[in-house]
């Protein structure tokens, strides 16, 4: 997928600073090796960092790494897909915020995380859970299926239990999980339409304009009221040791 970061860093900016919880969850020390998976523009790669931990940050799109090393030319940055990695043995800790949804051969990705911790190393991490925009997933469905048939959905929310056994098959004993709501706010009255266009974009590449404010009429009965506009954010959140 590709990303426009300038809509990203200027109304998405909500995807770090609520992400900052997972980091405190992590509580990177001075001298650790960690690796933050998914790292997006690096802003949390640069608050773990701010620890004295020795960061590289990786994502499988150059638009991100381009400007995750445009925002901290001080920081590691590589470009690279986390269902290939190669670490091996190396780090103290994995860290990852909003990215593990969009990766969807999870097997591999967990695969890759536990070779590249060493043992007794953890993986920290917060992703879209079971159930996560289900509101919104429902209206642009709704809308988009009086086009054309629905193309096949781009990112993967697990229930606990699920994630749980891959992290397990993969020698990493589960420490903690939870689901929780989380509802977002969105900036602004074009709050929802911003947001679609920032992470749904492919839906309506083929259709008529017209059809993005159908789904934002949709959803403004369901998820805005008079603070403004929520997505229906569900997080899944763990914590995971090798062993
Ligand atoms: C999420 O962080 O849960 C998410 C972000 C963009 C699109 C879908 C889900």
């Amino acid at each position: 997928m590709s990303w426009d970061t300038e809509l990203y860093e200027a109304r998405h900016n909500f995807v770090w600073r609520m992400g900052e919880g997972v980091v405190e969850l992590l509580a990177p020390r001075a001298g650790e090796r960690i690796l933050d998976l998914g790292c997006g523009p690096g802003h949390l790669t640069k608050r773990i960092s701010e620890s004295g931990a020795q960061v590289v940050g990786i994502d499988a799109s150059p638009s991100m790494i381009g400007q995750a090393r445009q925002n901290f030319p001080e920081l590691h940055f590589v470009l690279q897909d986390a269902a290939s990695m190669t670490f091996d043995n190396e780090f103290d800790a994995v860290f990852s915020n909003a990215a593990l949804h969009w990766m969807l051969d999870p097997a591999a990705v967990v695969r890759g995380v536990s070779k590249a911790l060493r043992t007794g190393g953890r993986f920290v991490a917060e992703m879209g859970g079971k159930g996560n925009i289900q509101t919104i997933v429902d209206a642009v469905h709704h809308v988009v299926g009086k086009y054309h048939p629905v193309p096949a959905s781009r990112q993967y929310y697990p229930s606990v239990s699920e994630y749980t056994a891959i992290l397990e098959s993969h020698s990493l004993e589960v420490r903690m999980a939870q689901l929780f709501d989380r509802p977002t706010p969105l900036e602004g009255d074009a709050g929802m339409e911003n947001w679609l266009k920032q992470f749904k974009l492919y839906y309506f590449e083929n259709l008529p304009p017209k059809a993005l404010s159908e789904v934002v009429a949709d959803l403004r009965p369901k998820l805005h009221d008079s603070s403004g506009w929520h997505a229906d954010y569900r997080r899944l959140r763990f914590v995971a040791v090798k062993v």
